[in-house]
């Protein structure tokens, strides 16, 4: 997957107005904080070269994450989305993937650092899609969220809330969602113990789960394990050189939760790893009704081996009876 080529350029238009030497060191030091900085709720890049540097070295990981979740959470939904919040939005790469998704402009961008929001914004402005999306300046732990849409998207900010604040954030996402909230974070244990934190919520306040899980409970994994799924997103010019990367892609593991206030079909299996390929035999690990799986295809049953060849991390295998 690439980044739409509007938002490359946008990017790559911005170059011209820094020196590249100076870009490579703010991007190393922001990446070191990323990394290693404990996450107290306080502010992690504040100046608009730190926002340039995020924006060529996350934006397209986080917009494919979020893509690769939305698409996945649309799969399991049979209503239209004509509204939606991206909360935390940084530079705006989740409303770029949504904007690839649905078909409403009615997107509202809500960010507490306002050299993000700025950015976000002019990268926007080149989008004729894109150009007239609402931006405001908001800090979701300290300011109501007054606005309602039917989606309400997060991503990759509720690492960056103080832990005994994220319960009330999460809880401000869901009443401010009509229909379904989406979280996303990293790929990690914690990011991962952040989305079982709003899997619990969900089940406690009788909503209802929509993706990746395939069944409504708690995540039997056990705690030295993580549900991900993986996206490889071509690497674009300048990312390599801030990465010093000779990949021309790479691949990035997020998780997620979509819940919802109506309730929803999530059966079937989710697969959870990539599919181990052997000759003559495919091994899936998957999650099935709440349960660790590992499904086992053999190239006797001709028409489901090819189809279980073609699996990737992170999805779905419906009709279960004819395909196990
Ligand atoms: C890692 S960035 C992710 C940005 C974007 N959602 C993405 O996926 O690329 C996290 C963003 O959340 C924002 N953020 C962190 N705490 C926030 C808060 N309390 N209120 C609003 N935004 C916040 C940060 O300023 C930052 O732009």
């Amino acid at each position: 997957m690439k980044i739409p080529e509007l938002l490359e350029n946008a990017i790559e238009e911005k170059l011209n107005h820094v020196k590249l030497t100076e870009l490579k060191q703010y991007a190393s030091k922001l990446s070191e904080k990323y990394m290693y900085q404990e996450r107290t709720g306080d502010t992690l890049l504040n100046t608009e070269i730190e926002a340039l540097a995020y924006s060529i070295m996350r934006m397209p990981a986080t917009y494919g994450a979020v893509y690769t979740a939305l698409k996945h959470t649309l799969e399991r939904i049979n209503f239209n989305i004509q509204s939606v919040l991206d909360i935390g939005a940084g530079t705006g790469s989740a409303t770029w993937a949504i904007n690839e998704l649905l078909d409403t402009k009615n997107i509202q961008c809500f960010e507490r650092e306002s050299v993000m929001l700025e950015l976000g914004k002019s990268f926007m402005s080149q989008n004729p899609n894109l150009k007239d999306i609402s931006w405001k300046y908001m800090d979701i732990v300290k300011d109501n969220l007054e606005a309602k849409a039917d989606l309400v998207v997060t991503s990759y900010m509720l690492n960056e809330i103080k832990p005994e604040k994220r319960k009330d954030v999460i809880n401000k996402l869901i009443k401010s969602s009509n229909h379904i909230i989406l979280i996303i974070e990293p790929g990690t244990p914690e990011g991962f113990s952040n989305i079982k934190e709003v899997q619990k919520i969900a089940i406690e306040t009788g909503l209802n789960i929509v993706a990746p899980c395939t069944f409504q409970g708690i995540c039997p994994l056990p705690d030295e394990d993580w549900c991900h799924s993986i996206v490889r997103m071509e690497r674009t010019k300048v990312h390599k050189v801030l990465k010093n990367a000779d990949l021309p892609y790479e691949d990035e593991k997020f998780s997620y939760i979509a819940i919802a206030k109506e309730k929803c079909d999530n059966s079937g299996m989710r697969v959870l790893r990539h599919p181990m390929i052997e000759k003559g035999k495919i091994t899936l690990k998957v999650c099935h009704n709440g349960k660790m799986e590992d499904m086992i295809v053999t190239k006797k049953d001709k028409e489901l081996f090819k189809m279980m060849k073609k699996k990737k991390c992170g999805e779905l295998i419906l009709d279960c009876k004819t395909e196990m």
